[in-house]
């Protein structure tokens, strides 16, 4: 399955089934996840048939069930580790989900993770993984027109990367960036707003972005 597919076929799933994930795909996820750690800067960890994590009244309130696998993103703070936790994160959940698996970020709605953290290292985000009871819903959409204004007069790798942003998971569907078409085929990414998970959202929102254009038809402004 490509990337594309994979966003296509991505969305949030809270209750999971009983089914352990094969050792097979485990040893993919782990290496694209310290992969993804040095690309990123990252310490991203999978932890494995581990329920504590998402048994919490917080995580059933947030409607989650029957989690029993979750990755971690922890990282050294610097200002930029939100936005990358988000852009490596997603390509985490985009792996998985080309796997078969189904997942969900999860900022709030989770208990204490059983991550070995490092010295200076702080949890960023957790993502529920497993195979879903269901395969989730697309998500309402705003606007897109008020997200990307220039969406008419823009190329169709434009358009595309557009499209794929949409789809993007942010927290609470809060869906707060904006896609702004440049001179010289340069296109800037921005958070609208306030709130503490933007960053994040805007790192997700980048990786789908560059997922649907192509990376090689633009740069980031
Ligand atoms: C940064 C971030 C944090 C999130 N935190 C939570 C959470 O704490 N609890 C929860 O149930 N869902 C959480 N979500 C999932 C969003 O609610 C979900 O992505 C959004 O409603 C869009 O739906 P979709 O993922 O199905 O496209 C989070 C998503 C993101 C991107």
């Amino acid at each position: 399955m490509e990337l594309i597919e994979a966003i296509e076929k991505r969305h949030s799933v809270r209750q999971y089934k009983d089914a352990p994930i094969e050792k097979e795909k485990r040893e993919i996820l782990d290496g694209y996840a310290s992969l993804l750690s040095k690309q990123g800067d990252l310490n991203i960890q999978v932890l494995y048939e581990e329920p504590s994590c998402f048994d919490s009244r917080l995580a059933h309130y947030g409607k989650f069930k029957n989690v029993k696998n979750y990755a971690v993103i922890a990282g050294k703070k610097d200002g930029s580790e939100k936005e990358r936790a988000g852009y490596y994160g997603e390509l985490f959940v985009l792996k998985a989900q080309t796997l078969g698996l189904n997942s969900c970020w999860a900022a709030l709605t989770h208990g204490k993770s059983k991550a070995a953290l490092k010295e200076g290292e702080k949890e960023i985000i957790v993502i529920a993984l497993g195979y879903g009871e269901n395969d989730g819903v697309p998500h309402k959409n705003k606007d897109v027109n008020s997200l990307a204004p220039d969406l008419d007069k823009g190329p169709e790798w434009f358009r595309k990367g557009v499209d794929a942003a949409m789809k993007a998971p942010t927290a609470v569907n809060q869906q707060k960036f904006s896609l702004k078409l440049l001179e010289g085929n340069r296109v800037k990414a921005s958070a609208v707003g306030l709130g503490t998970l933007l960053k994040l959202d805007l790192g997700i929102v980048k990786c789908h972005f560059e997922i649907g254009a192509g990376k090689e038809n633009f740069k980031w402004a």
